[in-house]
């Protein structure tokens, strides 16, 4: 028997992280249903393509009523749900007075609203399946402060949704916890590299992250591995949150630290 649910949902993972954690489920021998807006069908023909099992499935997360059309497609052809992971987000670097109400509306309906949607629609089909668990991927911005503020209150939103529904969902026997990765190479980091030349300076560990490092936090979350966890906050970020203003300190000093 294998350590992982047989049947996951992955929302993004047409590309970035949300790929990378599809990729590695499908690897594993279970059945990747690959959400996104953009097109599904290359992680799937890839999934499938390396000896796997997925299924591709056109979503929305800011819309209610596609989030039930595909939860009902996935009762209907795979029976059951043991994994859902909310990774699809957007990111708008803006500071405060730049920050317009569509903007707002916008970041906050894809990255808070959206797993909100997600986890109403998909937790009957978990429980019906005997339980599982949810995955939802905030930020170490929604940790600390961050000077962009709809990407930073959607995702400490998230945190804190994630430890409401950690408890909701505990008599289903649904786990719920969140994921905080910090700076990973990815397409919505494009645009940004003084932004991020001048972030990885506070990151002890001295570089970026790999999706395929945040992965393996995903899988443990998702396995056999975690039973004991719930409404936890899984920080992945190289040492940034815990260390990185002395790490800056320290080697703006010169070594001079007397
Ligand atoms: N890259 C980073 O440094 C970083 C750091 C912390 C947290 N995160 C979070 O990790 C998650 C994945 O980010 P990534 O870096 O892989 O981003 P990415 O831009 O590479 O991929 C995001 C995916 O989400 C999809 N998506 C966007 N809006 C959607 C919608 N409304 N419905 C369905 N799918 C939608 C996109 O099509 C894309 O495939 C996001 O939630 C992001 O906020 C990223």
């Amino acid at each position: 028997m294998s350590e992982y649910p047989d049947v996951v949902l992955v929302t993004g993972a047409a590309g970035g992280m949300g790929a990378a954690h599809a990729r590695a489920l499908g690897a594993r021998g279970v059945h990747v249903c690959v959400a996104d807006v953009a097109d599904p069908a290359p992680v799937v023909d890839e999934i499938v393509g390396d000896g796997g099992s997925a299924s591709a499935h056109h979503l929305d997360v800011t819309d209610a009523a596609q989030w039930t059309a595909v939860i009902g497609e996935i009762r209907a052809r795979q029976g059951k749900l043991g994994g859902l992971v909310n990774n699809a987000g957007i990111s708008r670097r803006l500071e405060f007075m730049d920050t317009t109400a569509e903007v707002w509306d916008q970041v906050v309906a894809v990255n808070l609203s959206g797993p909100f949607h997600g986890m109403r629609a998909a937790a009957p089909l978990m429980r019906d399946s005997g339980g599982g668990s949810i995955v939802n991927i905030s930020s170490i911005s929604g940790q600390i402060g961050y000077f962009s503020p709809a990407y930073s209150a959607s995702k400490w939103g998230l945190t804190g949704l994630s430890k409401s529904a950690a408890g909701n969902f505990a008599k289903w026997g649904i786990r719920v916890n969140s994921v905080h990765p910090g700076l990973v190479g990815t397409a919505l980091l494009q645009g940004a590299d003084s932004f991020v030349k001048s972030a990885v300076d506070s990151v002890p560990a001295g570089r970026m992250g790999r999706p395929e490092e945040i992965t393996d936090a995903v899988l443990f979350l998702l396995s056999e591995r975690s039973t004991y966890m719930t409404g936890s906050e899984v920080t992945v970020d190289g040492g940034l949150v815990s260390n990185g203003l002395y790490h800056r300190i320290v080697a703006e000093s010169g070594g001079d630290l007397g």
